[in-house]
């Protein structure tokens, strides 16, 4: 399934209230939502782990997508599972060993996602696409919401190739707004990640205009 698919980022919603916001995004329109977890290791901030997950499952009724910028990963892909997630990405550069991480969460029962950042080239996951449900572009180095859109187009075009005919999503992350959305849906990617551009101000106010921005392309 091809078609244009919206997560918005609960990163940039109102941290006291995921159960409402969720909800609140599902109704006006999101695909799946996504959910943005960091261990102050990989990445220079920290967010939430399995138990906020799990909190928030029950208010989610399509695809929870969960986002794993941590190092290491495997030790705590269970506990994600068990929280819910239904597609669980790891970072190619989060360890030596991402064969057997993707591995480990299609056992665990999740669709596997790979991530790359800004600074990894396409064809580092080349071997990996018999592996992959997902592949996550950062258009952002990973850390924070809000910041300035990297332009991946190239990076895109090629993973597109690359994945052929398999059912394999190309996700972006970072940046992504009715000015930038129209780019990587064009370029190949089907599942757009948008925190800022969805829940400005720290809740959903106006998502309405942005969905129907995408769905227009
Ligand atoms: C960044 C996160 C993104 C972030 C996107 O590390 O992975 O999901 O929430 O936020 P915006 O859409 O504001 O760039
Ligand atoms: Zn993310």
């Amino acid at each position: 399934d091809r078609a244009i698919k919206i997560a918005p980022s609960i990163l940039a919603a109102d941290f006291a209230n995921f159960g409402a916001e969720c909800a609140a995004a599902e109704a006006q329109g999101a695909d799946w939502i996504h959910v943005d977890v960091m261990d102050g290791h990989f990445v220079p901030n920290i967010t939430f782990g399995p138990a906020t997950c799990a909190a928030i499952r029950p208010h989610i009724k399509g695809v929870m997508d969960v986002h794993l910028m941590i190092s290491p990963v495997d030790a705590y892909i269970d506990a994600f599972a068990q929280a819910g997630a239904d597609v669980l990405t790891a970072h190619i550069e989060a360890g030596p060993h991402i064969h057997r991480t993707l591995q480990a969460i299609r056992a665990a029962g999740c669709k596997a996602g790979v991530a790359l950042n800004p600074g990894t080239p396409a064809s580092a996951v080349e071997d990996l696409m018999d592996m992959v449900d997902l592949v996550c572009v950062m258009t952002v180095n990973p850390g924070f919401g809000g910041q300035k859109f990297i332009d991946m187009t190239a990076k895109i075009k090629a993973l597109r190739s690359m994945i052929g005919d398999r059912p394999v999503h190309i996700e972006i992350d970072g940046g992504v707004d009715p000015a930038t959305a129209p780019l990587v849906a064009q370029a190949g990617a089907d599942v757009l990640v948008a925190g800022s551009a969805v829940f400005k101000g720290g809740s959903v106010q106006n998502p309405a205009p942005y969905g129907d921005n995408i769905r227009a392309i």
